[in-house]
């Protein structure tokens, strides 16, 4: 690769989420020389805008223009970047050009997608070109999933220090949250949603725990796959590990597919019968079940909405976010997040970590995680360290990435008592 005049470039910094993050890079970074970055999107009127919303100094950020749709524009804007990032989303919908663009170039890069098929198509289209070709590409970089892949490789190597072995069971538990959902996300949720009513075979896939765990980087067990049944909590439920009850947790879809690839891509380290699932916990008593049962149903209605072509557009028009909405900045400031990971040796040897944000999980935390992932690919990771193909953040960043976000994204990551 030639010498890019950027560390990162940020393809999407207009969209809700790449403002709070190119905001973040500027009051982390400024415009030092220890990390070279710049704005690009497909609005040059937006693009200077956001500049001058960003502070003084900010006069030096350079823009780049390019369409999601132009492949000779995403050739010039990846030529002037060692990681690119990407939050122009539905990434389904806008993504693939660019993704075939990096691989195709050695270019690194990162996403926010939560969109499990579209990851898989990605893999199975552009893994050979970006193993030749050395980019490493590494999508799934906000709430989901870093806290979960993260939170189990962090569970597991306390597991190794104290038991002298992992967890073969991790339940995680989201204990409590407060944040809400933008345009982009909604946009996203919603196509998924779309997608999977139109395409039995999709819904199929969707529902199956491993469908992430294909074409990997070097496997220790080539040939080995792991088949055991993972648990699912569809419905709510009270859950005796935690003596309370839980209801679905709407990013475990994705969350736990990118556990499982990690522990494909690593060669099954927690043995073929690790499972591992996430739920939200209610609390106790009667409160606890009416709750549980409540966001049960109310989850249940809006995929059931959300599937149907006259609802979705009521819930698009009337209801959710418009692209480019989301919670305020005061909403952001008041957020958070406290995740709770519950691991079992097959001995019956028990360990409880905690893993928690200091802003509203889907865009101040977010934009904090993708932010670090990033800076770690570019100033962290090197070529030879890690090859190039498709990643998850648990099996490039590991503890390089837990050590940043702890030290500048406000996470912690806590074994507990
Ligand atoms: N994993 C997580 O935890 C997490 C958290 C937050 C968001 N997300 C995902 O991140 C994505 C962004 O969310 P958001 O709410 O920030 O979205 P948004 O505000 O709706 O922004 C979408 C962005 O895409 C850009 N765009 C659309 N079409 C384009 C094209 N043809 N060429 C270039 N740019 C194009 C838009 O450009 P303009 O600005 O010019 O309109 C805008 O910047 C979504 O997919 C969302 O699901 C994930």
């Amino acid at each position: 690769m030639s010498n890019p005049s950027q560390d990162i470039i940020v393809f999407g910094a207009t969209s809700f989420v790449g403002q709070i993050l190119c905001q973040y890079l500027f009051d982390e970074f400024k415009l030092s020389s220890s990390l070279r970055w710049a704005m690009a999107g497909r609005s040059l009127d937006k693009l200077e805008q956001l500049r001058r919303s960003l502070g003084s100094g900010a006069e030096n950020v350079s823009l780049v223009v390019a369409n999601s749709a132009d492949e000779a524009e995403l050739r010039l804007m990846v030529a002037q970047a060692r990681v690119v990032i990407s939050t122009v989303g539905p990434y389904a919908l806008y993504g693939e050009l660019l993704i075939k663009v990096c691989a195709e170039t050695g270019t690194d890069y990162c996403d926010l997608t939560g969109e499990a098929q579209w990851i898989r198509l990605m893999i199975e289209r552009y893994e050979v070109s970006a193993r030749l070709s050395g980019a490493r590409i590494v999508n799934c970089c906000g709430f989901d999933s870093i806290p979960s892949d993260l939170g189990v490789f962090f569970l597991q190597q306390e597991s190794l220090r104290r038991f002298g072995v992992p967890c073969t069971q991790i339940n995680m538990r989201v204990r409590s949250m407060r944040g809400a959902i933008s345009g982009g996300t909604a946009a996203s949720l919603l196509n998924v949603i779309k997608e999977a009513s139109e395409n039995l075979q999709l819904r199929k896939e969707l529902a199956n725990p491993y469908s992430l765990c294909l074409s990997a980087q070097p496997v220790m067990n080539p040939g080995i796959k792991a088949t055991v049944r993972q648990p699912n909590i569809s419905s709510a439920q009270f859950d005796n590990k935690f003596k309370a009850w839980v209801a679905p947790f709407i990013m475990s879809g994705i969350n736990t597919r990118i556990v499982h690839r990690s522990h494909f891509l690593n060669g099954y380290p927690y043995g073929l019968i690790f499972k591992y699932d996430e739920a939200v916990l209610t609390g106790r008593g009667w409160r606890g079940a009416l709750l549980a049962f409540g966001t049960s149903i109310g989850l249940g209605v809006f995929v059931l909405a959300s599937a149907l072509k006259p609802l979705r557009i009521i819930l698009q028009r009337f209801v959710l976010p418009k692209p480019g909405e989301g919670p305020t900045q005061i909403a952001q400031a008041r957020g958070f997040f406290d995740l709770r990971f519950l691991g079992s040796t097959l001995s019956g040897e028990n360990l409880q970590i905690k893993v928690t944000g200091d802003r509203d999980p889907g865009y101040g935390s977010t934009a904090k995680m993708l932010g670090q992932a990033a800076a770690c690919l570019a100033l962290e990771i090197s070529p030879e360290m890690k090859a190039g193909g498709f990643w998850t953040p648990a099996t490039i960043f590991g503890d390089s990435l837990i050590q940043r976000l702890k030290a500048k994204a406000g996470l912690r990551f806590e074994l507990l008592p």
